[in-house]
């Protein structure tokens, strides 16, 4: 992840007022300067920063008009290298289970309406949106992203976005989104507190035809899922616990988790540990 020393706030080159105030709340939830814009390029606010001794910038945040993105100045100009927020495939998962297809992850969560689930690994918020939408309006998602720029850009992208039905758009509001490492969270909350708790750490070799991902790589923790957070997961959840893996990856094979959810073609599978009434986990995992 890029040291958060090196990152300002900053708005698109004339940003009005509304945009400074937002880059203004951002700078003080990520605990990073505020760089005013004033019709410069991101290199000549960097230079200009650095000349007051205060080091070297090498990534903003900026709050443009219609979106927040995150530009890191190696990449300034490639315009696909820039973060921002988009849901993903989650529009067209949402699309094909509104006409009774099928989704794997909601399979492998065994999700229904109302159910409370806790995604610790948010990025994005992608899965999270299809599952706010299948759990609906009585249930609950809580999603835990230790990337603080990710987890701002997640947070403010839920909140505004507006390109999909209301429906969609209300599940997206719903997931209430929280920085941190997914271990303490875990270890903060009651037994059997979440129907489902599920982990989609980073793949350790990329998807190469994820395009979509590549721009959030840089902020992410690539990180392998500890077996104390899976533990603490198997504690908290009352029904199951679902890992994300690539298709024939080691992971679940290194958590020992052997129950598994995935088409035969597809380039992902889900580990599934079913928990009975005591906790104890069923589908693997000698944890
Ligand atoms: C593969 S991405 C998740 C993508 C997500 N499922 C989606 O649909 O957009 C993994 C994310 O987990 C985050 N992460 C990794 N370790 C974490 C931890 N210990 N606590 C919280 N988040 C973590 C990474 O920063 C990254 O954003």
């Amino acid at each position: 992840m890029i040291s958060m020393d090196r990152i300002a706030v900053t708005t698109s080159a004339r940003g009005g007022h509304c945009q400074v105030d937002l880059a203004r709340r951002l700078a003080d939830d990520l605990d990073v300067p505020f760089v005013r814009r004033m019709g410069r390029s991101l290199e000549a606010v960097a230079d200009r920063y650095s000349e007051d001794g205060r080091g070297r910038l090498e990534a903003f945040v900026v709050v443009e008009a219609s979106r927040i993105s995150v530009v890191r100045l190696e990449d300034a100009g490639r315009r696909n290298a820039e973060l921002f927020f988009h849901p993903g495939m989650a529009l067209s998962r949402i699309r094909r289970l509104k006409h009774g297809g099928a989704d794997q992850m909601v399979e492998a969560m065994g999700l229904s309406r109302g159910d409370h689930v806790l995604d610790c690994t948010l990025g994005l918020g992608s899965d999270a949106i299809v599952s706010s939408w299948v759990v609906g309006s009585e249930g609950r998602v809580v999603g835990v992203e230790i990337s603080p720029v990710l987890a701002v850009i997640t947070r403010e992208g839920l909140r505004s976005y507006t390109e999909a039905d209301p429906d969609v758009l209300c599940a997206m509001r719903r997931i209430e989104v929280v920085c941190g490492n997914h271990l303490d969270y875990l270890e903060g909350r009651p037994d059997r507190s979440f129907d489902v708790v599920s982990f989609d750490p980073m793949f350790r070799e990329p998807v190469t035809t994820s395009v979509g991902i590549a721009p959030m790589r840089p902020w992410a923790s690539h990180d392998p899922l500890p077996e104390k957070a899976l533990r603490e997961g198997m504690r908290v959840a009352r029904r199951r616990v679902v890992i994300k893996d690539r298709a024939n990856g080691d992971d679940l094979d290194r958590l020992g988790v052997s129950a598994r959810v995935g088409a035969a073609k597809s380039r992902q599978e889900y580990g599934v540990i079913s928990l009975d009434e005591e906790g104890m986990g069923k589908g693997g995992s000698s944890l």
